[in-house]
């Protein structure tokens, strides 16, 4: 690769991350098989613990299963919004209109999550893994580690395909029903659901993220970041 292109090729990727938000109004047009293929091989590309690789991924394609999966998560949506407007009470008109579009944005998926053409849910198996933090008095967060680098694998690969998606969780509240639903066998855990497709609108764009300056400290924890 020449300097120049090498140059491209690194100015696209840093576009891509800065660009990448959750796109939650997709088409129904099918995704061709052969770019399905790319973005799974992309996921397939990141690192895990001891590169055990212990993640799969059910690609949701057939529409009875798509029903089911939207039947589970419509219903957690509603009740996760339902406690979240009423946290946003009290909050300046400009900031509650924001968070009323992001609502409005993710009551259009759940509405709609069985018409994506492609439904994808992440599972991980502990026993694959080497859980550093797993004896530990608290929230036990590095096997996680050896699956999400997967799933912004994928979705990164999803923006450079001119895909959208978006990382949800909620499903995990009913994961035994999710389990039955896509015969996961017993030690496997979900992750992460992805639904993709094409975007309806504008599709990935300007995000809204803090800066080094509010997130990385300079030797010590909470000592300011200077560049
Ligand atoms: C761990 C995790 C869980 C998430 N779960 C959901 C979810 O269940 N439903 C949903 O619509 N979005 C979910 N999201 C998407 C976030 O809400 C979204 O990335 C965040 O609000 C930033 O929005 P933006 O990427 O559009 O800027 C999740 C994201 C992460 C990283």
């Amino acid at each position: 690769m020449s300097a120049a292109s090498a140059q491209t090729a690194s100015a696209d990727l840093y576009r891509t991350m800065s660009t990448l938000r959750a796109v939650r109004r997709l088409r129904t047009d099918p995704i061709p098989p052969d770019v399905l293929e790319r973005v799974l091989q992309a996921a397939c590309w990141a690192p895990t613990g001891g590169n055990q690789q212990p993640w799969r991924v059910v690609v949701a394609t057939d529409p009875a299963v798509k029903q089911g999966l939207s039947d589970i998560y419509g219903p957690e949506w509603a009740k996760y919004t339902g406690g979240f407007m009423k946290r946003l009470e009290g909050l300046p008109s400009d900031e509650f209109a924001k968070w009323e579009r992001v609502i409005a944005a993710g009551d259009y998926l759940a509405d709609h999550l069985h018409e994506a053409p492609a439904i994808l849910l992440f599972c991980a198996n502990p026993a694959m893994m080497a859980i550093t933090d797993a004896k530990l008095d608290r929230v036990s967060m590095v096997g996680g580690g050896s699956v999400y680098p997967a799933v912004q694998n994928l979705m990164l690969a999803c923006a450079a395909e001119g895909l959208g998606c978006t990382l949800t969780t909620l499903h995990c509240f009913r994961e035994d029903e999710v389990k039955s639903l896509l015969q996961i066998p017993d030690g496997w855990a979900t992750v992460a659901m992805v639904p993709i497709g094409y975007p309806v609108g504008k599709g990935n764009g300007p995000i809204t993220r803090l800066p080094p300056a509010n997130m990385a400290y300079r030797d010590m924890f909470g000592q300011a970041w200077t560049s």
